[in-house]
């Protein structure tokens, strides 16, 4: 394909894009006045400015210049149920009612932290947070504490929060800074890490079990906790080949550290979320996103032993307070996603992603683009890639202008996608067809 002809067709695709979306242009001149670029999310920037919603409803939302955006991003996953699903919104109004906030506890935990260990039987003991950072940052917590050693090791490029152990070697720069693919070097990625936080992380490359025995074995007295997505989503989505999942745990095992598995997005590719994917009980595991059905919810649990350092009745090794924990909002819209998302509608938005992945697929080789397209659940990623990428430095060789092109002319034409994205229950065969038949339109005139 002719990359100056594509770089021509995005410019123009971002000057219609300013052009028509003039309230959110100004919009964005406002934000920053008060936010430091106009903005409070990292993740929610894109140049030249984001575009701005005012309500969102099903399958769409809706922004301040008057469009409908039919959504396959779901606010990066979290809204398996789509955009103020009737059921959500009738619980919560009734909720919000009876008050919003308590400092002592309400049956709603019970019930949810009963329905979650039903779910997923590696939970025997759960504790709800507000947030997958503060998930994150509490499972190694603990994982330090029980085991009695203090490195954490983590996977390249994946995403984990925006705490400490989270923000080395978060989707670094490709270059030999990041050293050996087999021996990945801790880098910071983010200004104000302390050094010794980087003493304290060893990372791994996702999919090489050798190298991962060989670096997990060689640090077994320090380690402990590995984690992982298991479905690498942060870092590309890449599927975890053949028995790596289970390697690490037979690992972790072995040198007495920790297994946990990071599910706050891959709890959506199945009723039990990854681990009951691919047959791994992980020591821990963090949860958010879909939980919490659209709220600032988000719990971790696992074996009881562990677990225990947090109980109050025995002495708590470890406080855990905070003013949101399992508050009555995040608890209500959590119960009412995963009462919803019963068995068959995780299946039903499995196979509409499936078909999506196979259309696609056939679209790319239509209009000649050599594409990779990968699924798991209602999760699916499009790579401009010869092959499926099996780490974080394969999927970094992405494309960019590609995305950037693809992700304009869907924005401008009523899609609002991330390079992928996710299917919501509320989705139907039209909607897939829609984004198949766009993707064509957008590569037809090359
Ligand atoms: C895999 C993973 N872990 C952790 C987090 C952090 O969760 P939160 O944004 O709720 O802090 C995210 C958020 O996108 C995530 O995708």
């Amino acid at each position: 394909m002719d990359k100056q002809a594509l770089q021509n067709s995005l410019d123009g695709l971002i000057t219609e894009y300013v052009t028509n979306n003039p309230r959110s242009g100004k919009m964005f001149e406002r934000a920053k006045e008060s936010l430091p670029g106009g903005n409070t999310r990292t993740g929610a920037y894109m140049h030249p400015f984001p575009v701005y919603i005012e309500r969102g409803e099903g399958v769409y939302f809706y922004d301040l210049d008057g469009h409908r955006l039919l959504d396959f991003v779901n606010n990066n996953t979290a809204l398996i149920l789509g955009h103020a699903h009737p059921a959500i919104v009738e619980a919560l109004q009734d909720r919000v009612a009876k008050g919003t906030a308590f400092s002592r506890p309400t049956a709603l935990e019970i019930e949810m932290a009963e329905l979650l260990r039903e779910r997923v039987p590696s939970l025997e003991r759960i504790r709800f947070c507000s947030s997958g950072t503060e998930a994150v940052l509490n499972a190694l917590r603990v994982a330090r504490a029980f085991t009695g050693k203090r490195k954490i090791a983590r996977f390249e490029g994946a995403y984990h929060g925006v705490g400490e152990y989270a923000l080395v070697s978060y989707v670094p720069p490709l270059g030999q800074d990041l050293g050996p693919a087999d021996r990945p070097r801790s880098v910071p990625s983010t200004a104000g890490l302390s050094p010794a936080v980087l003493e304290e992380v060893l990372v791994l490359p996702f999919n090489d079990a050798e190298a991962c025995t060989e670096i997990i074995n060689e640090n077994a007295d320090d380690i402990a906790a590995v984690i992982v997505d298991p479905l690498a989503t942060g870092a590309g989505t890449c599927i975890p080949e053949d028995g790596f999942l289970t390697r690490l745990k037979e690992l972790t095992t072995q040198i007495g550290a920790l297994l946990v598995f990071d599910e706050i997005i891959s709890f959506r590719a199945s009723p039990g979320g990854a681990q009951e994917l691919y047959g791994v009980k992980p020591d821990l595991t963090c949860m958010a996103k879909v939980i919490a059905g659209g709220t600032p919810g988000a719990a971790f649990g696992g074996r009881a032993d562990v677990m225990k350092l947090y109980d109050p009745t025995s002495g708590a090794k470890i406080p855990q307070s905070g003013t949101y924990n399992a508050n009555p909002i995040a608890m209500v819209a959590g119960l009412v996603t995963l009462q919803t998302m019963t068995p068959k509608a995780y299946e039903k938005i499995r196979a509409l992603t499936q078909q999506l992945g196979t259309e696609l697929e056939a679209v790319f080789t239509e209009v000649n683009v050599e594409a990779q397209v990968t699924t798991v659940g209602s999760l699916f990623r499009v790579h401009f890639l010869s092959r499926p990428p099996r780490n974080y430095r394969e999927a970094a060789q992405d494309d960019k202008l590609l995305q950037d092109y693809l992700f304009f002319w869907l924005l401008n034409h009523g899609i609002h996608w991330s390079g992928g994205g996710n299917v919501s229950l509320p989705m139907t065969e039209a909607h897939i067809d829609r984004l198949t038949a766009e993707v064509r339109n957008a590569f037809q005139q090359f």
